[in-house]
């Protein structure tokens, strides 16, 4: 008999068969029917239901609103085979300073590109321009990717765009919920913020050493300050009913996949297209504060970088790096 079986390959075999014996999983997972049962134990301890029927054997019957980095990769696996970049490699912290801040030390380390770092909770969890992003226990999704695209620095907003992209599509397929995006990172319901995008990158001269794209969903609804009110929102607010948020962080990987690849492979183009439909920001007219600087006009559209061109009252059109966004009616 080989070594017991590790927790991942367990949940592989469960959501894979949807019901399985201890012998068939014994003699799958070639080990010993004890060392599958007390693997089972060790699921029930952590929280998860798992039915026991005399002929059709074990199943997993619930699951709790936990992320655990073996589940998380096993569902990853499962569905439609494994991914090829992001998520073969992740953690789940129960609490860390910033999830950016672990992917960057990983890289630093040498750590492979499609690392993930999820956290239960952050005790300084950022947001763009040194915001800060509130990031309690249990409540949300807060994780970053080390990811290495092969492009000069300029283009990096390219990543911030088809991850505003993969979050609306699983927002969507995960909660029923529309949400918008205002150009750069903003992902909204309603007008509120329901997920942020962190793009941060390290650079060599000319060249992206790394980039950490860090990404933090209020899923659950939770205490907002006074000065939130009104400004954020969560899935459970918008749906008026809880999901799970390990099932929303695997269709969240599982896009940004599909996305990142697909730029790499040079269609940013498809992903632009994708962007302006769900873009609260195009063909509106907008003012955007960039560097002290306040610029009007009418966003025309993404450029190449994932830019944003806008046309300015005086005609001419600028390329928007950065800076903030407000839209006007
Ligand atoms: C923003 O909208 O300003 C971006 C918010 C990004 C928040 C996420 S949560 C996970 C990761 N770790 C951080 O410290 N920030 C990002």
């Amino acid at each position: 008999m080989s070594a017991p079986p590790t927790l991942q390959q367990l949940f592989e075999e469960l959501l894979r068969l949807g019901h399985a014996t201890t012998p068939q999983l014994a003699e799958r997972l070639g080990c010993s029917p004890q060392a599958i049962n007390a693997r089972l134990a060790e699921l029930a301890a952590l929280g998860y239901g798992v039915e026991s029927d005399p002929h059709r054997g074990h199943r997993l019957a619930h699951c709790p609103d936990l992320l655990l980095a073996d589940e998380l990769i096993a569902r990853l696996r499962l569905e439609a085979g494994p991914p090829a970049l992001l998520g073969r490699e992740v953690f789940v912290y129960r609490q860390t300073d910033s999830t950016s801040d672990v992917i960057e030390r990983l890289a630093l380390e040498g750590a492979g590109e499609g690392t993930v770092v999820f956290a239960e909770s952050q005790t300084r969890g950022r947001g763009r321009r040194g915001r800060v992003w509130l990031s309690p226990p249990g409540v949300g999704l807060w994780f970053s990717l080390l990811l290495r695209p092969p492009w000069p620095p300029a283009a990096v907003t390219r990543i911030t765009i088809l991850a505003a992209v993969a979050l609306v599509e699983a927002l969507d397929e995960m909660a029923g919920l529309a949400a918008q995006i205002k150009w750069p990172n903003d992902v909204l319901m309603g007008g509120r913020k329901i997920a942020g995008i962190l793009t941060e990158m390290e650079t060599d001269s000319d060249l992206v050493r790394f980039v950490t794209l860090g990404i933090g969903v209020n899923v659950h609804a939770f205490r907002l300050p006074p000065e939130l009110q009104g400004v954020a929102t969560s899935v459970e607010s918008e749906r008026g009913e809880r999901i799970r948020r390990a099932e929303l962080a695997v269709a969240l990987l599982r896009r940004l996949d599909r996305l990142y690849r697909g730029a790499r492979d040079g269609h940013f183009e498809t992903i632009t297209r994708q962007w302006g439909e769900h873009s609260s920001t195009l063909g509106r007219r907008v003012v955007i504060s960039v560097g002290g600087q306040r610029l009007e006009g009418q966003a025309m559209a993404l450029d190449e970088n994932g830019s944003l061109l806008l046309r300015t009252d005086h005609g001419r059109i600028e390329r928007i790096v950065g800076g903030d966004v407000i839209l006007e009616t």
